[in-house]
């Protein structure tokens, strides 16, 4: 008695009902970039073998915008959504999504009724506005600034933020590192203009960094948070210019600080082409690629902190004659 009823209610639920199932997406956004604005409507079990059986409404918040009917093969646009329509090719796949002009876009809930012979369903999808909703991941920036500078910056996070500004840090202390091992181990008469002249340098780039990070951080106004990124990301290069003079200064060149080197300037190029990239493209795919850069300019620094070490210590043991 029991397993036949609720195998009944089961039926009914699930398989035998004239429910159409959809792919369940609750909201999604627009930006900028978007030309076309696409709201998904798929629907899962379309049984249809022709779209003369099918009809598909779409709604926003109240009222109808868009009607195609698929007995007459006819599609019907509110005054306001003329460039809305449906690929009537799809529908027997199930995809009944509408497109339109981000023109004629409007933010809201839209309804998607689909309904094919005796079966119907329908699903609310919100259509958001990136840059007016989407505050909490860091993203938002007001249109009335800068184009460019808003594009560029809402498309990182702030963990990507505080990436792009560990990195260069990190690479700071290590070059501090490296500057106090110079000044310890191969201090003398001729090296010391070269190291008054690093350690101006360096205090230069650690300040230009400071200042590229307090203004990429914090807020989202986009020309100054893009500053800041072009600050931390060109500034960067600088410290290329003083690993060179630290090695030059300590003991010269070897194949292995040659080796280091290219690997920093590789890691620069990486940077600078990610941050081009970024300020031209609209999606954040840019972001790990710039990222990953700084990455290298920091993981080469650390290289040849290790190596100094390496080298500085052999020095030691060997220099003295008396050991012997
Ligand atoms: C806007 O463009 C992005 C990336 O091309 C896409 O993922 C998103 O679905 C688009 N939004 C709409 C509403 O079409
Ligand atoms: C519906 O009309 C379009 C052109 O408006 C045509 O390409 C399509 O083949 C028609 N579909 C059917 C099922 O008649
Ligand atoms: C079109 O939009 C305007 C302004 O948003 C509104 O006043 C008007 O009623 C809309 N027309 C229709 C047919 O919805
Ligand atoms: C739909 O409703 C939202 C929220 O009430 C409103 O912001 C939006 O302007 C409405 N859109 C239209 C076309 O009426
Ligand atoms: C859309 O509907 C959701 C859930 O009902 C609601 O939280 C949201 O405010 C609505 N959005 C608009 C623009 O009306
Ligand atoms: C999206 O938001 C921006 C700025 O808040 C505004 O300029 C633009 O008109 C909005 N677009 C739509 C379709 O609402």
């Amino acid at each position: 008695m029991w397993p036949l009823a609720a195998a009944l209610l089961l039926g009914s639920c699930c398989c035998g009902s004239a429910q159409l199932l959809f792919n369940n997406v609750n909201s999604i956004e627009f930006t900028s970039c978007n030309e076309t604005v696409v709201i998904p409507c798929i629907v899962r079990n379309v049984e249809a073998q022709s779209t003369e059986e099918m009809f598909v409404k779409w709604k926003l918040n109240k009222s109808y915008i868009f009607i195609y009917d698929g007995n007459k093969n006819s599609s019907t646009t509110d005054q306001n959504f003329t460039s809305a329509k449906i690929s009537v090719t799809d529908l027997l796949n199930g995809i009944a999504s509408l497109k339109m002009d981000k023109r004629d876009a409007m933010v809201g809930n839209y309804t998607c009724e689909v309904t094919e012979l005796s079966r119907e369903g329908k699903t609310v999808i919100e259509l958001k506005n990136r840059t007016a909703f989407n505050t909490d991941q860091g993203s938002a920036c007001s249109y009335e600034e800068e184009k460019g500078g808003c594009k560029l910056v809402s498309w990182f996070s702030p963990n990507e933020k505080i990436l792009i500004v560990i990195f260069p840090i990190l690479a700071i202390l290590l070059f501090w590192g490296k500057f106090g091992i110079l000044t310890l181990k191969y201090k003398s008469s001729h090296t010391n203009k070269r190291i008054i002249l690093l350690l101006v340098a360096g205090l230069v780039l650690t300040v230009i960094v400071v200042v590229g990070a307090i203004l990429l951080i914090p807020g989202e106004k986009p020309v100054k948070n893009a500053s800041g990124l072009g600050l931390i990301v060109i500034s960067t290069g600088i410290l290329i210019l003083l690993q060179y003079n630290v090695f030059m200064t300590a003991f010269g060149m070897t194949s292995f600080t040659i080796a280091i080197l290219i690997t920093q300037v590789l890691g620069y190029v990486l940077a600078l082409v990610g941050l081009c990239l970024c300020i031209m493209a609209c999606e954040p795919v840019h972001g790990p690629l710039l990222i990953s850069g700084l990455g290298i300019i920091a993981l080469a620094e650390l290289l040849g902190l290790v190596y100094m070490k390496f080298v500085a210590s052999n020095q030691r043991t060997i220099q003295p004659p008396r050991n012997r």
